[in-house]
């Protein structure tokens, strides 16, 4: 099973894909993710993408089309994966389409999760995420057992630097321009799915898991 998630920052895509690809077993690809690894160790790609990550504005899209045509082509995606975050613009969708087409298979489920704007500063603002495996709480709406205390792994949290209010602004607009354009490409293929991502994350979970089993 082929699936993207779409939606803008905050949205709660991150959050999601953790159940999902533990449901499914498949892949979870982040681009985001693995921009800020590459950050992280410093390399020729971290080097180049954090001239963008770090305004909130994105990354080349042949910069993020290699990535992800590179990570699609590893054994674990035959039997299906997640993309998060990407696509995001035009272009890369309709490379996404060829790499579907040269890999000889396609995108089954597109799902958006759909936020009010005015949800989405509180949502990045309070967010905290754990340095050892990733996982994502928030302050009020998901906070941890203990503050600043991974409950998976004891893992400490931290704040993702462009989670910023004047960084968010600018990943907001990014997405309205480049990427909601998006939203009608798909609905034009027949395969997008609306999902109200303002519910509780249990619920938000729940309705996914459905429409992905073809049950909703
Ligand atoms: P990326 O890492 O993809 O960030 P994003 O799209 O801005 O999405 P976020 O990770 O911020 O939000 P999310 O939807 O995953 O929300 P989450 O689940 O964490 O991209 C970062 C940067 O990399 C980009 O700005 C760009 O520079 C670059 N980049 C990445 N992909 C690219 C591409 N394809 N092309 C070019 N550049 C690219 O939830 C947010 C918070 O809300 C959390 O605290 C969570 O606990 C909470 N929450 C989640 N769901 C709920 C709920 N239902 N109720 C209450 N709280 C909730
Ligand atoms: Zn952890």
């Amino acid at each position: 099973m082929n699936v993207i998630f779409m939606g803008p920052p905050g949205a709660g895509k991150g959050t999601q894909a953790e159940a999902i690809v533990n449901e499914f077993q498949i892949p979870h690809i982040s681009t985001g993710d693995a921009f800020r690894l590459a950050m992280k160790q410093e390399t020729v790609l971290g080097l180049e993408a954090k001239k963008y990550v770090d305004q909130g504005l994105l990354v080349s899209d042949e910069i993020t089309i290699g990535i992800v045509k590179e990570r699609l082509q590893l054994p674990d995606c035959k039997n299906g994966f997640l993309l998060d975050g990407f696509p995001r613009t035009i272009s890369q969708a309709e490379a996404l389409d060829e790499i579907m087409v040269s890999l000889g298979t396609s995108i089954d489920h597109v799902i958006n999760l759909h936020v009010d704007r005015s949800l989405l500063l509180a949502r990045l603002t309070g967010r905290r995420i754990c340095k050892s495996c990733g996982a994502t709480y928030h302050i009020l709406f998901n906070p941890p057992q203990t503050e600043q205390v991974c409950d998976k792994c004891s893992g400490e949290l931290y704040q993702r630097s462009d989670d910023t209010e004047e960084k968010v602004g600018t990943r907001l607009d990014e997405y309205l321009n480049k990427t909601a354009p998006l939203l009608s490409y798909y609905r034009n293929k027949g395969n997008l799915r609306e999902v109200n991502g303002e519910q509780e994350i249990n619920t938000v979970a729940a309705q996914i898991s459905l429409l992905l089993r073809g049950q909703a």
